[in-house]
């Protein structure tokens, strides 16, 4: 298992002892390629994310940035999955 997460709001001590863990960001495409390259990586979970209500009405821009505006990134993502797993067959 591979975790990524930039630790905005997250905690490392969380992280099991046996997963590989990247200190980074979902949007960072750099990183994703290393992690793709360094990993045979069949599923993807995505719960890198904002949570706090209160914070997204305050500042929604920042929530629009992490939550939505990183889609982008997330299709390139699924797209990283895919052809890791063609590459396999
Ligand atoms: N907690 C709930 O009850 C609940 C219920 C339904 C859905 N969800 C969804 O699950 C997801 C996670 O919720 P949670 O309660 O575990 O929140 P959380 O804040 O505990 O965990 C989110 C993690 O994502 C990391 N993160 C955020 N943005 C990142 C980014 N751009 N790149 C890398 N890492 C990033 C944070 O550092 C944190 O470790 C959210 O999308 C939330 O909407 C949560």
């Amino acid at each position: 298992m591979v975790i990524l997460d930039n630790l905005k709001t997250g905690h490392k001590e969380n992280v099991h002892p046996k997963a590989a863990f990247y200190l980074g960001d979902k949007g960072d495409a750099a990183l994703l390629d290393k992690i793709f390259t360094e990993h045979q990586i069949d599923t993807v979970l995505d719960f890198a994310g904002l949570i706090q209500v209160g914070e997204s009405v305050k500042e929604p821009g920042k929530y629009f940035q992490n939550n939505l505006g990183k889609r982008r990134k997330k299709s390139q993502l699924i797209l990283m999955v895919s052809l890791s797993i063609s590459l396999r067959k």
